[in-house]
């Protein structure tokens, strides 16, 4: 059994008024912390519980959640390793807070780690929202993401994330069996309105 202090990622915790609802993991992009995504899991499942982590690597001392070559160039090495690190925390941190298995809530970066949890650990997120992600892993194994519903949202004009790689990711999870839902927002790879009315719709809609 774990205890609060074993948890292995710095991270703010939430709970909920609403415990119905499915609790959410708040994954920032890079340069962000544990307090970045919370006023947005608020926005968009108001009184579900949030479990927000900090990424434990730095980039010239920004957190991430996995190192980069270079933007949009991956360490899959590095990948696999702290996917499977975050896994763990979710699991750990589901028996101290006493949690059903959360959706996950990711930005960027964090949108990225999410889609590789749901590719090497699917049984740990009961679904995704994945806000401007990227095909994590170029051979991904194969995964069994039967009936997991997963949002992606991307940005019509996001100069990170091409649009072709956003939908090799949307076909890689299809394949594995989820039912992706992807929407694109007439934006770059900032958030908008746009992305917090679709995200608060789809999660109202249920898991
Ligand atoms: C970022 O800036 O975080 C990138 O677009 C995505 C990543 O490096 O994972």
């Amino acid at each position: 059994m774990s205890t609060l202090t074993q948890l292995s990622h710095v991270h703010r915790f939430i709970p909920a008024t609403s415990p119905r609802k499915p609790p959410l993991l708040l994954l920032h992009g890079t340069g962000g912390d544990e307090n970045d995504l919370v006023p947005l899991g608020q926005a968009v499942a108001p009184g579900a519980a949030l479990l927000s982590p900090r990424g434990k690597v730095l980039e010239g001392g920004r957190p991430r959640f996995f190192r980069r070559l270079a933007e949009g160039v991956f360490d899959e090495e590095d990948i696999r390793r702290r996917a499977n690190e975050l896994a763990d925390f979710v699991e750990d941190a589901r028996e101290v807070y006493g949690l059903q298995a959360p959706v996950a809530l990711g930005f960027s970066n964090g949108a990225n780690i999410a889609a590789a949890v749901l590719q090497l650990r699917p049984e740990v997120l009961a679904g995704a929202v994945l806000l401007r992600a990227m095909v994590p892993l170029k051979e991904p194994p194969q995964a069994d993401l039967e009936g997991k519903r997963v949002l992606m949202l991307s940005g019509a004009a996001d100069p990170i994330v091409p649009a072709e790689n956003a939908a090799r990711l949307v076909s890689v999870l299809k394949r594995a069996g989820a039912i992706v839902d992807l929407r694109t927002v007439p934006v770059g790879h900032n958030l908008s309105q746009a992305d917090l009315t679709i995200t608060k719709a789809w999660l109202h809609d249920g898991i």
